[in-house]
Formats: structure tokens, C-alpha cells, sequence
């Protein structure tokens, strides 16, 4: 490693998922091995445009490997090209901070910024590179959906929850004859639902991707009542819409450089089966608790290869590149590369296909 290198710093960014400590502990670790100092970042870019931060050392990344969330604090609202300040009227306005982030940096002797989190981390990191700073990226997030990589921790363990839940409600759902709609988070994309869907057995999948009509998912239920099943499952992406429809937003955050908060398709959809079945339907939001928890052991290791391929991007000096997952290979891309971009589902994906082929309808 060049001897340049004395200090980097690290931030967990976006919303939480299982795997960011082992991540963090992969990263940190070894540098401290190597004689680095390490500086954690609270509260991701928050952290930097506040001057929130501390030194860690070993005992601060022990026994973490297993605790799902981060020691380090996250926020996805704080991003240095549009961080909110109140505007003096009850509002908010929208400052850029990024050359005082990028001063900071420097002032702190921080040598290269360890930035791990989703597509709005990246994009932030990718404004900061152009005004100079040296950074590495770790992809996280539930939602699976980040540019070039083909998988990101957290999401095995998300699909773990989800999945559970499903097979729950199957039981419930059969012994009441109901119609039962699980919404499952992952913004615009349906990699969430598709995986969980598909690991629950749900009847029907409702993700981003394809355009749903009400009536092909009423004539599931009818038809499946038709040969003797009295219940039916729907695993909802939060992100789903009606053909010609919109997705449903629970709550606009004008704090947040990325303000739309989807929600509420599960009740829309259970509300009008309801209405043209006759079919006694309910609706059930997973929530967050898809992001908590303990990583499961796959989300574990695979954090660990992350954080620790990118801890060798620092020694080879292979800067501003994003580790991603490519045919079953580690490999690192430009973070720019990545920013401001949604991978989702392919409308040929073999889980899709093999859903159909046992049946599954996708409501189109
Ligand atoms: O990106 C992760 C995610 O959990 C999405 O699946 C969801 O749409 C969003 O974050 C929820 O954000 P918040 O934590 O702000 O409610």
C-alpha cells in the first residue's frame, strides 16, 4: 500500500440493512492491522457536513459481525449537493455543502473515504470525487437494485423475512378463506418481492416491472376457488401499479434529496379483489421489519468479501471504484458509473419464467 495512505475514513449511507457492520468490520480490521487510523463517520454524509465523527479501534469493531443495523449510524436524507436547512418561514431550502464536506475531508487528514450504501451513496460519492476526494464503495441495500453488481448484502436476509412471512400468512390465509396481500418493500424495483414471492409460493406477483390490471388478479382468485383453493396469496411490491396506473406514495419527505416514499398498493389491491370477488380480503405491510434483524450467515460472508475486496482496492490503489458482483466474481467498477441508476427485474428472468411455468400469474 502506498505510504501516502495514513488515515481513511468510513460511512454507512441510505437506509440500514443486516451486513453493514460485518462490512464495516472487514474494512476495519485489517486497516488497523496495517497501522491506519480509521475514522467512522456518524450518520453517513450527515456526519460529514455536521463534523460528527470518531476514531475507531479494535475493540469498537469486535463482536459486530452479527448485529444487524450500523454502530456507525445511517441517514438517507443527507446528501451534500441538496442537504436541507430550515428556511426560516416553517419550510426547508436546499443548500449545497459540498466543497465544506470536501474541506473537512482534507482538515481531517482522511486520506481515502470508505462509502457504503445504495444508489443515493453513490451518487453523493460521485459528486465528491469530481471535487477531488478519494473514495471506495460497498453496495448495500434490501432492494437489490444497484447498477453493475448482481447482488448486495442485506437483501438474503430481507428475503428471509419476507419469505417467512409469507409461509405465516399461508396458514392464517387457508383457515380463514381469505385473500391476504403482503406488501414487501424495494422502491422501483421487484427483486424483493420477486425472490420471496417466489420462495413463499405466492399465488400471485405483483412487481414494478409488470403493469398489473385488477381484473386478472380477481379471475386468480376466482379461478383457484374454482378448483377447491379458498385462499390466495399476493406478494406486493410496494413499487406496483395498474396498467395505465401510477405507484402509490405514502409520504413525500421534502428533507430528502430522494422525498418519495412508496406505500399503500396492498390495501388498494386487497380493498378492490374485495369489492368485485366478494372474496373477504386483507392487507399486510412488512415495513421495516424487512431491514432489521440479524444477517443471515450468506449476507455475512458476502459482506465480509466485500468490505475486505475493498479494503484491497485501497492497498492496489484502485480508487473511486465500487466493489460489485459480477458472474459470481468480485470486481470493481467507477463509482460513476453506478450513480443515479436502477437495476430491476428483466422481464425474462429465469425466477420470473420459473414462477409461471408452476403457475404464479403476475396479474398482467
Ligand atoms: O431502500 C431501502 C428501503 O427500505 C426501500 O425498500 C423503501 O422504499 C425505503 O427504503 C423506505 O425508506 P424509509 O426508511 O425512509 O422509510
Amino acid at each position: 500500500m502506498s505510504s501516502d495512505i495514513k488515515r481513511i475514513g468510513v460511512l454507512t449511507g441510505g437506509g440500514d440493512c443486516p451486513g453493514l457492520n460485518a462490512v464495516i468490520r472487514a474494512v476495519v480490521k485489517p486497516a488497523l492491522r496495517e497501522g491506519l487510523d480509521v475514522i467512522g463517520i456518524e450518520d453517513g454524509y450527515l456526519g460529514l457536513i455536521e463534523n460528527r465523527m470518531r476514531k475507531l479501534d479494535w475493540l469498537d469493531v469486535s463482536n459486530i459481525l452479527t448485529r444487524g443495523g450500523t454502530i456507525l449510524g445511517s441517514s438517507n436524507k443527507a446528501n451534500p449537493a441538496e442537504y436541507a436547512v430550515p428556511d426560516g418561514h416553517g419550510g426547508w431550502e436546499m443548500q449545497d455543502v459540498r466543497d465544506d464536506v470536501v474541506k473537512l475531508v482534507c482538515e481531517k487528514g482522511i486520506d481515502v473515504l470508505f462509502v457504503i450504501g445504495g444508489d443515493g451513496t453513490m451518487s453523493g460519492a460521485a459528486e465528491l470525487i469530481d471535487r477531488g476526494l478519494t473514495c471506495i464503495g460497498v453496495p448495500k441495500t434490501i432492494d437489490n437494485d444497484l447498477w453493475s453488481t448482481e447482488i448486495t448484502f442485506g437483501y438474503d436476509t430481507a428475503m428471509a423475512t419476507a419469505t417467512e412471512a409469507i409461509d405465516k400468512i399461508h396458514t392464517t390465509a387457508s383457515s380463514h378463506h381469505r385473500v391476504m396481500v403482503v406488501e414487501i418493500m424495494g422502491r422501483y424495483a421487484g427483486w424483493l418481492t420477486l425472490g420471496s414471492g417466489a420462495a413463499g409460493g405466492a399465488d400471485v406477483i405483483l412487481i414494478p416491472e409488470i403493469p398489473f390490471t385488477f381484473e386478472s388478479i380477481c379471475e386468480t382468485c376466482r379461478e383457484r376457488g374454482r378448483y377447491g383453493k379458498r385462499f390466495t396469496i399476493i406478494a406486493a411490491g410496494e413499487g406496483a401499479k395498474p396498467a395505465g396506473g401510477e405507484m402509490i406514495v405514502s409520504q413525500v419527505d421534502t428533507t430528502s434529496p430522494d422525498p418519495i416514499r412508496l406505500g399503500g398498493v396492498a390495501k388498494v389491491v386487497a380493498d378492490e379483489v374485495q369489492k368485485r370477488t366478494g372474496l373477504e380480503s386483507r392487507s399486510i405491510v412488512l415495513g421495516h421489519v424487512q431491514r432489521g434483524g440479524t444477517p443471515t450467515p450468506r449476507d455475512r460472508a458476502l459482506a465480509t468479501s466485500f468490505g475486505y475486496h475493498a479494503f484491497e482496492l485501497l492497498k492496489a490503489g484502485d480508487f473511486n471504484k465500487l466493489v460489485v458482483m459480477k458472474g459470481n466474481r468480485l470486481d470493481a467498477v467507477p463509482i460513476k458509473e453506478v450513480a443515479n441508476k436502477v437495476r430491476t427485474v428483466p422481464l425474462d428472468h429465469r425466477l420470473v419464467r420459473a414462477a409461471r411455468a408452476v403457475g404464479t400469474s403476475f396479474g398482467e
